[in-house]
């Protein structure tokens, strides 16, 4: 398929916006960057600076925990202050429209529920959030960050002792299952996915939208950078996201 670009392609974005009734929104970090959260792979993104901590080792080593903490610490401040862009506000007023079902999310910054999103499937869990790994009881963050920021350096879960960990996905875990078919059937199901704001190079996340391309459905991939998806598309626009999919929705719902 040869995707559209350019003014040619936000003109067929707009086309297929309008024409859809059932569309999902697939997105990655760059739709969280115009919200002061930083990505992952582009220059100076979070894994140029911080080592991720897989499960494994999380669970295994002491230090690890305390790296894995003191970045969580360090971080807390720009994560919190992080507010919904018009990224977030338009997939949101298109959900409130009827014409969108579903936000599919690898972000974990609760900002598309912020906008307004009422249906919203986090893949990769989320940061507001912790979750003991013995009793599994979840509370909201900010108890333990203010356990950090008074001088703790593992948070223990206070009912069990047992290891605290942010309610987010580490490599090495699973997605959550029932998160992850949903999605699949969403993506198959739709009219219309938008790709938005990531590289998609990570499993089985990427292969969401991917699925929906080999479901027929067609595709707009919204990102400042090339994707692996790119060549699938029936749209690919380079661009601010934030700029980029107001300007698609604008007078269309
Ligand atoms: N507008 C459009 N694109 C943007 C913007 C923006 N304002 N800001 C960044 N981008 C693009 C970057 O060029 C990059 O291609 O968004 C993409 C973000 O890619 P990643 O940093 O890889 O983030 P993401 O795709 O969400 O990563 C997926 O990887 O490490 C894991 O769990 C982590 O959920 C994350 C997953």
């Amino acid at each position: 398929m040869c995707a559209e670009t350019g003014g040619q392609g936000l003109e067929r974005a707009r086309d297929l916006l309008r024409r859809s009734q059932a569309a999902v929104a697939f997105t990655g970090a760059g739709v969280s960057t115009a919200s002061g959260v930083p990505d992952f792979r582009s220059p100076g993104g979070l894994w140029s600076r911080y080592q991720p901590v897989p499960i494994q080792e999380f669970v295994r080593s002491e230090e690890a925990r305390r790296r894995y903490w003191e970045y969580k610490r360090e971080s807390y401040a720009a994560f919190a202050a992080a507010r919904p862009n018009p990224a977030h506000y338009t997939l949101s007023r298109l959900e409130a429209d009827g014409r969108l079902l579903a936000v599919i999310t690898q972000n974990i910054d609760g900002l598309h529920q912020e906008a307004g999103s009422g249906r919203v499937l986090e893949l990769h869990g989320t940061n507001r959030r912790v979750v003991c790994l013995e009793c599994h009881r979840r509370e909201p963050a900010e108890g333990v960050q203010r356990r950090l920021e008074e001088g703790c350096l593992l948070p223990e879960c206070p009912h069990c002792g047992g290891m605290l960990k942010a309610d987010t996905v580490s490599f090495g875990q699973a997605l959550p299952p029932d998160v992850l078919r949903e999605a699949f059937a969403l993506a198959t199901s739709c009219d219309l996915m938008l790709a938005l704001g990531s590289s998609l190079l990570v499993q089985p996340a990427a292969s969401i939208p991917l699925a929906a391309a080999d479901a027929g459905v067609p595709v707009v991939v919204v990102n400042r950078e090339p994707t692996p998806l790119d060549r699938r598309a029936a749209v690919v626009l380079h661009g601010e996201v934030e700029e980029v999919l107001p300007e698609m929705a604008a007078d269309v719902a």
